[in-house]
Order: structure tokens, then sequence, then C-alpha cells
């Protein structure tokens, strides 16, 4: 199967050398990306600006804002048969990005944000989609109800909740995976490349499975 598989944050830039970003390390979707490999699948890694060396045999896009994610993701996502969403794209940037830089004064300033595009909803809302859809969520609390309520608005058919307070920027996450069916199943504490070893079996199999039912 072709994976397709988001990772890292995004930078939205305010002038030419500053930028709205976040904390995502993107090793939860690299550790995803070299586990399909493993598994013999093949690999498109759209990738944010992250300290990663990129697994070997992936076809690997490297971007930097969300619009440059968004038409990435567009463009490959029909020849895909899974889409895992793990990149944490900035919800906001700036209305205008200045051309020269800002420069620096005593008084009070504001940047104006507007909203980015979510890649997840737009691929879920996708007419016809033949691509299994997995989204992720980074929550601090309710994590169950949030994601519920993420699985219906964006239409995907999985969403790995984990726990934002002890999934950036480490080697370890504890997951809790919803299925559109109302199952859920949950992985405890491990390291992210045994994470996702496991993962990459889940999302094959779910495929696997609304194929033969297609049939
Ligand atoms: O709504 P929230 O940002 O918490 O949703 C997280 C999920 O949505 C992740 O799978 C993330 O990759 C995806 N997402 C996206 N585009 C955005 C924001 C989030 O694809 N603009």
């Amino acid at each position: 199967m072709t994976f397709l598989i988001t990772a890292g944050p995004t930078r939205e830039p305010i002038d030419p050398v500053r930028y709205i970003s976040n904390r995502s390390s993107g090793k939860m979707g690299y550790a995803i990306a070299e586990a399909a490999l493993d598994a013999g699948h093949d690999v498109i890694l759209i990738s944010g600006p992250v300290n990663l060396a990129p697994p070997h045999n992936a076809k690997i896009i490297s971007v930097s804002t969300s619009d440059e994610m968004f038409g990435a993701v567009h463009q490959h996502a029909d020849s895909a048969d899974i889409c895992v969403l793990c990149a944490a794209v900035a919800d906001y940037k700036p209305a205008r990005v200045s051309r020269l830089k800002i420069k620096k004064s005593a008084d009070e300033t504001s940047i104006e944000l507007i909203p980015t595009r979510d890649i997840l909803h737009s691929l879920g809302h996708k007419p016809a989609r033949k691509f299994l859809l997995v989204g992720f969520a980074a929550e601090t609390d309710h994590l169950e109800a949030n994601a519920t309520k993420k699985l219906r608005e964006k239409n995907c058919d999985i969403i790995v909740v984990n726990d934002a307070r002890i999934a950036m920027e480490t080697d370890e996450n504890e997951l809790l995976i919803l299925f559109r069916d109302g199952e859920t199943k949950k992985i405890s504490r491990a390291p992210k490349k045994i994470l996702a070893r496991e993962l990459v079996k889940i999302f094959a199999n779910s495929q696997q499975k609304s194929l033969t039912k297609k049939m």
C-alpha cells in the first residue's frame, strides 16, 4: 500500500526573518514513515521543518507553510491508500506578511492573525475519496470527548489521540485510538518507534477491511 504521511510543524511567516510555529518535533510522523517502509509499504512523507534524518526510500516533500503543506497533500492524496495527517499545522497565520523586516520600536504592537486551512478537514470532505483517512489529536484535557468531536467534524476514519503533555518533543507516547464505528483501542506508554509499528498494522488492516467490504 502507499502511505501519505504529514509530519512536523509548519512555519507561518511574519516578515523575512520571523515566523509563528510550534514545538512539534516530527518524531511521531517520521516513526510511522519508518515503520511503514519496514513493513514493505511505499511512503510519501510531506514534512515541515524538523531536525530528523529523512527515512531511506521514502519520497520526501519538504514544505514550510501550512499553505505549502495543503498544496502538497492535495497533489498526492489520491495516489495514496492511507493518508496519515500527523503534522502540527499552525492554526493561525499572519493576515499580512511584511516584505521588509519589521523595525523594533518602544510602542506596543500586535499582529493580525487569520485561520489557516484545515488540511485534515478538507481531505475528509473530499468527494468520493478512496483512501483511509487518519488524523491525530494532541489534547491536554477531556481526551476522548474532544477527539470524538474531531473525528465527526473532520469526517476521518480514525483519530489517534495523544496526551499533549507527554507527546511533545519526547521519544515516548501513550495513545488512544478512536475508529469511525465507535470502537476504541488504548496503547499504553511506549517509545514512539514501537507505537508506530502497531499503528501501521492497525491502519493497513482497516484499509484492507474497507476494501474487502466494497468488493
Ligand atoms: O483541530 P486540531 O488541529 O487539533 O486537529 C489535529 C489534526 O488535524 C491533526 O491530524 C493535524 O495534522 C490536522 N490538521 C490539519 N490542518 C490544520 C490543522 C490540523 O491537517 N490546519
